[in-house]
């Protein structure tokens, strides 16, 4: 391409001008809150359906309307998700698929599975997680390539199989459930759920960003950053000042995010401070508000899951 001088210049006043309105805009919607969009009829799948954070989004959409497809390596806990969706008495469907979110063609067989059967989703919940909680030369690499696999890699596979669809009817919705610990902080004894974590981040900023060139604003991305939350996940860890996230609040919170489309969410409200924080202070110093908040300790106490 080329351009004269002026022609340039126009292009960058006119990049200028867009920044300052989608600024302008983002402030105006910190006021006016968007509505909630209205999800009845929709198919909504979560994977790790099966238990804490997971469990509780399908059974919220469930409440909301929703037929929810599940995915979870324990059949146990989509038992008990069913039982749950089933006391609601709101007669939507539940469609629970036993899937190991570490083998990529397990996840593309299910994927394929649940296309045929319940057809296509409109809300793509990527949530299911592990943590080994050791650090760098106590982890098995068995469990480092898992933690890889789980967190981040089935995010591909699970986008890879429902996207297109979404994209061909310029709706939809693809949500990942990341951690703070994928956006705020590095921590000790968490390194490759770190890693998985701030990979999961960067999926979904960057597809954010290539449906966004692509015009598909009807196919929405969301990425949630908590902080430590009472699923079991984190059992055993010690915040002596910040307390740990009730489930039940966090779950509102990330439906509350999905109906609105909101791009991120970070939890608690505080963790913005610290995300604007981590761009303007030296990293030594955010590693002595880490010691003073008692999060670079954090997982000394760490038990975990079985
Ligand atoms: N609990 C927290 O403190 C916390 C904080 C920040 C982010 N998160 C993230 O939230 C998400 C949900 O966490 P949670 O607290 O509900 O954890 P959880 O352990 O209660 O649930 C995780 C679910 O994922 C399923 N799962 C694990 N490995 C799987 C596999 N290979 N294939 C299929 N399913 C598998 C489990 O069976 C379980 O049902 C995770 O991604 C986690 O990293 C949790």
């Amino acid at each position: 391409r080329c351009y004269t001088i002026e022609s340039t210049n126009n292009l960058y006043i006119h990049y200028g001008f867009m920044a300052l309105y989608y600024c302008i805009e983002a402030m105006v919607l910190c006021i006016i809150r968007p509505s909630r969009k209205v999800v009845r009829g929709q198919t909504v799948l979560v994977t790790g359906a099966g238990s804490g954070i997971g469990q509780r989004l399908a059974v919220s959409f469930a409440k909301l309307g929703c037929q929810i497809v599940g995915l979870d390596i324990s059949e146990a806990g989509m038992k008990e998700t069913a039982k749950l969706i089933r006391e609601l008495d709101t007669k939507v469907a539940f469609h629970p698929y036993k899937c190991d979110l570490s083998d990529r063609l397990n996840v593309n067989e299910v994927g394929d599975k649940v296309k045929s059967d319940v057809g296509d989703v409109d809300i793509l919940i990527n949530n299911a997680g592990i943590v080994t909680g050791k650090e760098i030369l106590d982890c098995p690499d068995k469990m480092m390539v898992k933690t890889m696999e789980v967190n981040t890699m089935a995010h591909f596979w699970t986008i890879k199989a429902f996207l297109p669809a979404m994209m061909e009817k310029n709706s939809g919705h693809v949500v990942t459930i990341a951690s703070g610990a994928g956006l705020l902080f590095g921590l000790p004894a968490l390194l490759d759920y770190c890693a998985s974590k701030f990979g999961a981040v960067g999926l979904s900023e960057s597809l954010d960003l290539e449906l966004w060139q692509q015009k598909k604003d009807g196919v929405h991305v969301t990425v949630v950053c908590p902080y430590y939350i009472d699923t079991g996940m984190f059992k055993g860890v010690h915040t002596p000042v910040i307390p740990i996230l009730k489930a039940d609040y966090a779950v509102e919170q990330m439906v509350d995010a999905i109906l609105r489309n909101k791009r991120m969410l970070l939890l608690p409200f505080f963790s913005y401070i610290i995300y604007a924080l981590k761009g303007i202070i030296p990293s030594k110093a955010m590693y002595v508000v880490g010691e003073a908040f008692g999060i670079n300790t954090s997982m000394e106490t760490f038990i975990g899951r079985k």
